[in-house]
């Protein structure tokens, strides 16, 4: 019988910050709105030589280093992101040539929106328990910041660019525990990023941004994550006093608020990085998770619980022995 574990973690931020001062000279918004609404005080953007696959390959370089691996020792690449550098090749692929893996290994994307990064990390598990591959980098990496249009406040305060990575290596103990994912395509309208390129030509409807209705992605959102949250504890016979640490999809401090009193885990039991890195969508669960590791709160043996929603609508939990 094969598991899973994550032996590395890495985060990279782009260099450049925009903080509410900023966005006070750019919309009709405030430093007070915004903290209080989202808790988000700044976020990062990307460079204009950055790309989804360059912050990929920073991100990554830091896990395999943590792993104490080498670049070729990766045998599977999954890259969760909705702003890929490009339709094809996919950012797996481009990640692939930017570490210089010459062997042939699967490479790939997975579009979840914001819950990139809990269905990659989902497929790679697989992967390793079928005994298929040992070590899989898994990366949430995003440059939401050129999906957004910058004239609507609705929008604009929320997100920020960024990216994570993992290496889950083939064990013989359970790190990945189990995992729960979920999609409801009647919600696709609630939150949206939509295709320019294959749009139906003359579509008027299509805008080049995204589009969301904030309080109805609010609602769904700490109802239907809360509800996987506790399948998932009691599909393994714990209760939420087991959990270590809640990494949550940072969108929205009172999101997290909302969840932690639903669930009845305290807040200071939530790993919380949104106040200086927004909603970097795919990208914002492993960049808690890496962050929380470099900063000694998230320790060896802890169990902990990944949370993640986005667009489609699309969710899911998963337990890690880490
Ligand atoms: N600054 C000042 N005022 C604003 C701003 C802003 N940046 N944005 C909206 N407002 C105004 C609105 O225009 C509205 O004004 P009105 O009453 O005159 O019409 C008022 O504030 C209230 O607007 P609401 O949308 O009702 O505000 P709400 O309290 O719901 O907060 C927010 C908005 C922060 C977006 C909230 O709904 C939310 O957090 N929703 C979840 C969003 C989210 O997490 N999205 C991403 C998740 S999924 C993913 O990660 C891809």
């Amino acid at each position: 019988m094969y598991y899973s574990k994550i032996i590395g973690t890495g985060a990279y931020l782009p260099e450049k910050r925009l903080t509410n001062a900023d966005l006070e000279k750019m919309v009709d918004t405030s430093n007070e709105w915004i903290i209080e609404r989202t808790g988000i005080s700044e976020r990062r953007i990307a460079a204009d030589d950055e790309t989804t696959s360059s912050l990929a390959y920073n991100a990554s370089v830091k896990a395999i280093n943590n792993a104490g691996l080498e670049n070729s020792d990766i045998d599977l690449i999954i890259v969760g992101t909705c702003t890929g550098d490009r339709f094809f090749p996919s950012t797996g692929c481009l990640l692939q040539e930017k570490l210089g893996i010459e062997k042939n290994i699967p490479a790939f994307d997975i579009t979840a929106a914001c819950s990139g990064f809990v269905y990659a990390l989902t497929i790679a598990d697989q992967f390793i328990k079928a005994g298929i591959y040992k070590n899989a980098l898994v990366v949430g990496a995003e440059v939401l910041s050129r999906g957004i249009d910058w004239t609507d406040r609705n929008t604009c305060v929320l997100f920020g660019d960024g990216a994570g990575a993992v290496v889950l290596q083939q064990s013989t103990e359970p790190g990945v525990v189990s995992s729960d994912l979920y999609s409801q395509g009647k919600h696709k309208e609630i939150l949206s990023l939509p295709n320019l390129v294959t749009a139906p030509p003359k579509d008027e409807s299509v805008t080049r941004f995204v589009t969301m209705n904030g309080r109805e992605v609010f609602k769904l959102a700490s109802i239907l994550v809360e509800q996987a949250m506790e399948k998932t504890i009691a599909d393994n016979n714990l209760t939420v006093d087991d959990i270590d640490w809640v990494i949550p999809h940072q969108a929205n401090g009172r999101i997290m608020m909302a969840i932690s009193k639903k669930i009845g885990i305290p807040m200071e039991k939530f790993v919380s990085t949104i106040g200086l890195h927004g909603n970097t969508s795919a990208a914002s669960i492993p960049l808690a998770l890496a962050e929380g590791v470099e900063n000694g709160q998230i320790k060896p043996g802890q169990l902990l619980m990944l949370e993640g929603f986005g667009g489609g609508m699309t969710w899911g939990s998963i337990l890690v022995r880490f």
